[in-house]
């Protein structure tokens, strides 16, 4: 069987990478407590000790807002630590899946946005994403034999990890009766059990002798388009139908410039899945369908609880 080294595996995506990765070779799976992304030479260490034939990268610094005051660590783990990964697989031979973010753009454009449009970050969580894809492309100019593919995904939530969204909007719904929410950002909504499952199709092109290898990088969403204000209707409904207790009564949709935040987001970040639908199974699901079973995982951990 391959050897799969899975890093991050405690976050939101990386929980889900465990399920989906499984079934396709022997996982190595390390977290914070493993493995120090500020750390190159662990990095290093940690790669060649396992040998791995593809290595997933699910770990990020995603604060968005806290990295507009810790630019040095941010791009610590979100360029360094892919550069080195990149450059450890390279000299092993190893297949790389790194992620990045729609925040590479700055959502200028009105229509989803290809893996060929020019990138613009508006803070450093998404400088220091764009830095991190920058760097493995560099690596992979000056040593072509490396396999390499960065899926860019959205809007992430899901059942498991420290918090999101949907999670929060469920918290603070529990409480308050109105919910006030950003309007004039639209982007879709993306459960990491998705983007986990079109890692694994991508796994599985890297790991069976004989196939089309990846190459590059591609856009990964769910399918459709959403304002965080839809969102979180959406996420209160879902909630509801199943009996989640919520004190919420009223969503009113407000603009960005009414919820002043330290890093400008971009108003528009759809992104293109056209060049990974070839690779997929199937299509992307709709937002909202892969809503509904995040929503009722969480309530079933609510009522277990
Ligand atoms: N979340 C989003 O909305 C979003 C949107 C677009 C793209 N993405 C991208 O999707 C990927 C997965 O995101 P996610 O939401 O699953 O992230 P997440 O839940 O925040 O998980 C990230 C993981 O990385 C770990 N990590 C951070 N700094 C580390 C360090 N110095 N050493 C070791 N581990 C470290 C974290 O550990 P601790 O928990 O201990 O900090 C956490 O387990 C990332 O590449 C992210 O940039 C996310």
């Amino acid at each position: 069987m391959s050897q799969i080294l899975l890093i991050g595996r405690d976050g939101q995506v990386g929980q889900e990478l465990q399920k989906t990765l499984a079934p396709l070779g022997n996982v190595v799976s390390v977290g914070r407590p493993q493995l120090d992304l500020t750390a190159p030479e662990q990095i290093q260490r940690l790669i060649e000790e396992t040998a791995p034939a593809l290595i997933v990268n699910a770990a990020a610094y995603t604060a968005v807002d806290k990295a507009e005051s810790e630019p040095a660590l941010a791009h610590a783990v979100n360029a360094a630590a892919p550069e080195q990964m990149a450059k450890s697989a390279q000299a092993l031979g190893s297949a790389l899946i790194h992620i990045s973010t729609d925040y590479v753009f700055d959502g200028s454009k009105s229509s989803p946005y290809l893996e060929t449009d020019p990138t613009q970050p508006l803070g450093i969580y998404g400088e220091s994403k764009r830095a991190g894809e920058v760097a493995i492309q560099q690596v992979q100019a000056a040593y072509p034999d490396l396999q390499y593919a960065i899926l860019r995904t959205a809007w992430v939530y899901g059942a498991g990890g420290k918090g999101n969204f949907a999670k929060t909007m469920l918290r603070v719904g529990a409480s308050r009766p109105e919910l006030r929410v950003v309007a004039d950002q639209i982007g879709t909504p993306t459960s990491a059990a998705e983007i986990a499952w079109a890692i694994a199709a991508l796994a599985q092109q890297f790991l069976q002798p004989g196939a089309a290898q990846p190459s590059g990088i591609y856009h990964f969403t769910n399918s459709g388009a959403a304002s965080w204000y839809d969102f979180a209707v959406a996420i209160i409904e879902e909630a509801r139908a199943l009996g989640w207790p919520l004190a919420v009564e009223q969503i009113t949709p407000i603009t960005t410039a009414e919820y002043p935040t330290p890093t400008q987001r971009p108003a528009y970040s759809v992104l293109s899945n056209q060049k990974i639908q070839p690779i997929l199974p199937a299509p992307p699901p709709q937002w909202r369908q892969s809503l509904r079973q995040v929503i009722a995982e969480l309530h079933r951990n609510l009522s277990s609880n």
